[in-house]
């Protein structure tokens, strides 16, 4: 039989129409709680500097965030984290919010200088104590779960100015000394404990791009007044592994048994698809993810950092002795996953690229978010964030094939639409794309359960507008609207919509997610 080129031509329009059309009708899929495991946490999140404000007060002392940002220049439209959303103030009324959404968990994060303003070399400072001692007792008196973050970013400024914090191993000791002092006053009552939010992230923006503190770059990256984007980074991310690893024998040592608690550690993660429909890329999509969640997440499971890091860096990649190898494999009860977005990922070990991707740092890899000018999801309000549901399915996949599928958590997803000149309230409330956002990737994170992924938990970012980073105020993730102005928040319709996915289903008690009946495959009881 012959076969025109027609035919061809038609049996491959079929086929493409076919493919797309399982892809929408796959993404578009209708979302229920009951899809979710029973005891499964369903919460929203947050993090201290970005909505604590209160900024000197009770005995707080200075952060490195406190300080970046009044450095002109740093953050958009000057907007800096000295109020922010007042939530020092007015944490039992978003405590009150929280609980209208009807979810069963709440992710935050401790601020450091409000606990211990000067570090090791200080008190602790009561009232300090007082204030997250506050929301973890009234949270459990509304059956709400308290998901604690301790490191979020913020550390207090004396310890960069003493000895550099992340980039030297003396931030170890602080960090375990601020864990353990968490551990002891609140650990009676926190059953859920994460270390460190994202230190791949963290390493990258303050110490490759330089644009979170202490802004440390050199070029080709950017041009900051100290810095080296190739090896800081490396170092940064050694000190966190060894400052959780370290915290979290203490925790196993000294408090797991007695409180019945888990640990964990929050990776920023985000998916990978090739740029071009070549091995090339296929290969350097693969290693965008070892050079940047692998990166964090090999050294806990497995001891070492990727071998594909090995390959491609020299003797700056730091080694781990022995001793440490044990205690980072010992360190892990789950995984946080914090993902927004999947780009796509050019091969520069062959191909030519722009100067930032043809480095080991970057893994030889070249990252974008769109092919022939085409973006390979909508965009949002952050340059690089793009939706794309899939990818939700996929990182889950990835994190559970490489790591033997270990209890994970989505610790964050969320969406900000793009800014828009003069925008009202009326409206920003009216957030459909943040509802059908978070359908749809529910809906993957769904797929990949049924695929077997242990997920047990998922956290919208975040309970309401805040402070942005860099960003400020404008870009705006939040589930409420918070008025500048006033403060005052706003329910937007995905807050109504979240209750009504919440409501609608007969496992959203907190007795379910009881940690007791939360049975964690292979926690370390070293006791
Ligand atoms: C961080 C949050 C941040 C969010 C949106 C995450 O990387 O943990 O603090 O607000 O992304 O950019």
């Amino acid at each position: 039989m012959k076969v025109t080129v027609t035919q061809i031509f038609l049996l491959l329009l079929l086929s493409l129409v076919h493919s797309f059309a399982e892809q929408r009708s796959s993404e578009e899929e209708e979302v229920e709680r009951s899809q979710f495991p029973s005891g499964f946490l369903f919460g929203a999140a947050t993090s201290s500097y970005q909505i604590e404000g209160a900024v000197l007060e009770d005995g707080k002392s200075p952060n490195n965030w406190d300080v970046f940002c009044h450095i002109p220049g740093g953050i958009k439209n000057g907007d800096t984290g000295d109020i922010a959303d007042d939530h020092y103030h007015q944490f039992l009324e978003d405590i009150e919010i929280i609980h209208s959404l009807g979810v069963n968990a709440y992710r935050f994060s401790i601020s450091w200088s409000r606990v211990l303003p000067r570090g090791r070399l200080g008190e602790v400072n009561p009232k300090g104590v007082m204030f997250y001692s506050k929301i973890i007792d009234n949270l459990l008196l509304k059956g709400i779960e308290p998901y604690v973050t301790i490191y979020h970013h913020d550390h207090p400024q004396e310890l960069e100015e003493r000895f550099g914090a992340w980039l030297s191993p003396l931030m170890q000791e602080e960090f375990v000394h601020f864990a353990e002092t968490c551990f002891e006053n609140f650990g009676d009552r926190v059953k859920y404990w994460t270390t460190i939010n994202e230190p791949n992230l963290l390493a990258e923006m303050a110490y490759l791009w330089g644009r979170y503190p202490p802004a440390h770059c050199s070029a080709p990256f950017g041009n900051c007044s100290s810095g080296n984007s190739d090896t800081e980074p490396l170092f940064v991310l050694h000190n966190m592994l060894l400052s959780h690893a370290k915290a979290a024998n203490i925790y196993r040592h000294k408090y797991q048994l007695k409180q019945g608690g888990f640990i964990g550690i929050i990776a920023n993660t985000l998916m990978c698809e090739p740029l071009r429909d070549i091995e090339l890329d296929r290969e350097a999509a693969k290693r965008a993810l070892a050079f940047y969640i692998a990166w964090m997440l090999d050294p806990l499971v497995f001891g070492d950092y990727p071998p594909e890091m090995r390959q491609y860096h020299g003797n700056e990649l730091p080694r781990f002795t022995s001793e440490e190898t044990k205690l980072l494999t010992q360190s892990l009860d789950f995984i946080g996953i914090n993902h927004y977005t999947t780009l796509y990922a050019k091969d520069c070990i062959h191909s030519t690229c722009s100067s930032d991707g043809d480095r080991a740092i970057q893994g030889f890899v070249y990252l974008t978010g769109e092919r022939h000018g085409v973006p390979i999801g909508e965009r949002t309000g952050m340059r690089r964030f793009f939706i794309v549901p899939r990818g939700m399915e996929k990182i889950i996949e990835y994190v559970k094939e490489r790591y033997n599928n270990m209890p994970m958590f989505v610790t964050e997803n969320g969406y900000s639409p793009p800014e828009k000149e003069d925008e009202q309230e009326e409206d920003l409330v009216q957030d459909a794309k943040r509802i059908e956002f978070h359908k749809a990737y529910l809906a993957a994170l769904a797929r990949a359960i049924r695929n077997g992924a242990d997920v047990r938990g998922y956290f919208i970012w975040s309970l309401m507008d805040n402070f942005e980073w860099v960003y400020g105020y404008n870009t705006r993730f939040g589930l409420y609207y918070v008025d500048r102005q006033t403060l005052r928040r706003t329910p937007k319709l995905s807050a109504r919509w979240y209750a009504n996915f919440l409501t609608n289903s007969g496992h959203n008690h907190v007795e379910d997610a009881n940690p007791g009946s939360f049975k964690i495959k292979d926690a370390y009881f070293l006791d």
